[in-house]
């Protein structure tokens, strides 16, 4: 898999393979309607993942609005998890920031979510809050956490010992 990956801008043509992945992804999945309005909102960042013959394995939506881009949907194909797909994508996404000079990534996730609150953990994100009942169809609370690329761009900076700080 690992050589035919790459990182494309999502198109109406993609939304069969999209819409597949996200109906196995999720109990209350996107509607066709909510990923044709992403793909025309000009702050809305849409791309999806491909693998061997160029077919859609996974896709990540995202917003960028001023300082901050905020992460609205991404899954993977059951088929092919655990492969580092799900991780690459995250990475996508902090670096289109990074690049962007954005301050802040952020997302919200269901506090039942274990596998995606470890990838976004291993991806350097923190939780900073809860949001009660923020999703209507079970009520569960919204775990919102944030990737915070101003603090991750001060590492290399902090003063040593030798400066006399
Ligand atoms: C969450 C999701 C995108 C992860 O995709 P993936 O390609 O399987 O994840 P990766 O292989 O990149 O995993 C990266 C890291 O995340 C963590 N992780 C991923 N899946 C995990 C699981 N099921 N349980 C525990 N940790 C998990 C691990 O730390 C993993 O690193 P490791 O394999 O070195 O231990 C995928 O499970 C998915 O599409 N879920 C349904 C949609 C969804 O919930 N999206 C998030 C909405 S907020």
């Amino acid at each position: 898999m690992g050589q035919h990956l790459r990182i494309d801008v999502m198109t109406e043509d993609d939304l069969g393979s999209v819409l597949a992945i996200e109906r196995q992804s999720f109990d209350d999945p996107w509607p066709a309607e909510v990923f044709r309005a992403e793909l025309r909102h000009s702050w809305s960042h849409c791309h999806v993942l491909r693998g061997e013959a160029a077919a859609v394995v996974g896709y990540v939506v995202f917003w960028a609005v001023a300082d901050e881009v905020h992460l609205l949907n991404v899954a993977v194909d059951p088929k092919v998890r655990h492969q580092h797909l799900g991780r690459k994508l995250v990475d996508y996404l902090s670096a289109f920031a990074a690049e962007h000079e954005a301050r802040f990534v952020t997302l919200e996730v269901r506090r039942s979510n274990t596998a995606a609150i470890a990838l976004y953990e291993s991806a350097g994100f923190r939780s900073v809050g809860v949001r009660p009942r923020y999703y209507a169809n079970n009520d569960e609370d919204a775990v919102v956490m944030l990737l915070d690329l101003g603090s991750t761009s001060q590492v290399g900076k902090l003063p040593g010992r030798e400066s006399g700080a």
